[in-house]
């Protein structure tokens, strides 16, 4: 029998993209103050007022007491490495040297699979602790890497996308892998993963400086047979890294072109950073419909530039929000949020909490194409949802009693709040992180 709950507590979801005024658009998002929402199965069966929904529920349904808490879609996020999960927080680099000092060892360690397996797991727990129920990974070139974190996610019942990162320069030798070898390695990820469960395949050339010409275009021609494959990559993050790049491809005009010649740009890619575009690049991006992840936590951190998110929304480019873990400091999307703010600040463009909340959920889900299950709390769309607690510290507790409207308790939340705000996630319909419970499990 398919197992169904009533959900009850304050639910917020979004409708279309609430604008960047400080008053969201007209019907752009749904609020319930006394809400409910009917999960059964791994589906949404039906959102509205509790008063409204609970006559129609069957007659001892379950009710899980959310009261005086905000339920939303589960976050998403475009961009972040697992690998990179035990790196988080090292010190002082920039970019390259980054990669070098502590990004390569640290994935030269997930040759061996039971590395790979326990960091998997360790990066699903700490991502549901963040609220987080869909993310776009990059895994290491080793293939276990992947069958790791896939087969996690498929356990989990989650909704996951990842690929093995194609690396034929540039690299240390251990994590290097061939044009034609990485392409098999690839192949069969594919055959094994993508479209399985709730699991797809996003192919992933790790950026321009570490693949040869051939490599490009080899992913390329695996793009070109199945539309339903994503890509993901890195573009114009750095400055060093511009200056590298246009060394090693002279042939093209600018960063972007690169990838453009290879066929690698179009509505399935993700590229994180897009810091340093001209204007043209940005146009043929908005035409090609790729989408950029910004990831500021890990601008910031790396000190790589200040993504101009209203330019490159003017011209027309799908734009989402990623943690870019292990560069990103934080997991939680509320972190991400706070950095996105900050970033944003410094180029006279605060972000609103509409906004901010919108990209985490419907707008990331718009991104990635898939809108149609997740993002939104409504009928038939996948029951991936985070419930937030106001009350997590002394702090926002007490700045959420001094605000007057929705807008500034959310704007305070964002501000203010991290993992500890995360008091439930669900995923496909269960239970999949209880904040109280994890407190309980880890006192001596
Ligand atoms: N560019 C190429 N690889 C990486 C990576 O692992 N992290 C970041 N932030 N940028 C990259
Ligand atoms: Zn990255």
């Amino acid at each position: 029998m398919t197992h169904s709950r009533l959900l009850r507590g304050a639910v917020l979801t979004f409708d279309a993209d609430p604008g960047e005024a400080p008053t969201p658009e007209a019907n752009s998002l749904r609020y319930w103050e006394d809400g409910a929402v009917w999960v059964e199965g791994g589906h949404i069966r039906a959102v509205d007022d509790y008063t409204t929904l609970a006559p129609h529920v069957p007659a001892g349904l379950e009710i899980v007491d959310y009261r005086g808490k905000l339920i939303m879609p589960g976050f998403i996020d475009s961009h972040v490495h697992y690998s990179q999960l035990d790196i988080i927080a090292s010190f002082g680099r920039e970019l390259l040297d980054w990669l070098n000092d502590y990004t390569f060892p640290a994935e030269c360690r997930f040759a061996e699979r039971a590395h790979a397996e326990d960091v998997a797991e360790r990066f699903l727990d700490e991502m549901l602790r963040s609220g987080t129920t869909t993310a776009q990974v990059f895994c290491t070139s080793h293939p276990a890497s992947v069958d790791s974190i896939f087969s996690a996610a498929q356990a989990r019942r989650l909704r996951l996308l990842a690929g093995k990162v194609l690396m034929d320069r540039h690299a240390p030798e251990a994590l290097t892998d061939t044009a034609a070898g990485g392409i098999r390695d690839s192949e069969q990820l594919i055959a094994d993963w993508h479209g399985k469960d709730r699991l797809a395949y996003s192919l992933t050339p790790r950026f321009a400086p570490t693949s040869s010409r051939e490599q490009l275009d080899a992913v390329g021609g695996v793009l070109r047979n199945d539309q339903s494959l994503y890509l993901q990559s890195h573009l114009s993050e750095n400055r060093g890294e511009l200056a590298w790049v246009a060394e090693l491809f002279p042939e093209c005009q600018d960063y972007l072109a690169i990838y453009e010649r290879y066929g690698l740009v179009g509505p399935r890619s993700t590229y994180a950073h897009g810091i340093h575009l001209s204007g043209d690049e940005r146009t043929r991006l908005a035409d090609a419909g790729a989408n950029i992840a910004f990831s500021p936590t890990s601008n910031l951190f790396l000190g790589s530039g200040l993504f101009d998110r209203l330019a490159t929304r003017e011209a027309g480019v799908v734009t989402s929000l990623a943690s870019d873990v292990g560069a990103g400091t934080g997991l939680c999307g509320l972190t991400t949020l706070q950095g996105a703010y900050q970033v944003g600040a410094l180029q006279g463009q605060p972000l609103t909490a509409w906004q901010g909340f919108y990209r985490l959920t419907l707008g990331n889900a718009k991104a990635l194409h898939l809108d149609h299950r997740i993002g939104r709390i409504q009928a038939g769309h996948e029951a991936d949802l985070v419930v937030l607690d106001f009350a997590a510290t002394p702090l926002l507790a007490r700045r959420t009693q001094m605000a007057e409207t929705l807008g500034e308790r959310l704007f305070a939340l964002m501000m203010l709040g991290d993992d500890r705000c995360v008091y439930a996630t669900w995923a496909d319909g269960r239970l999949a992180h209880q904040r109280d419970a994890v407190a309980c499990r880890e006192a001596p």
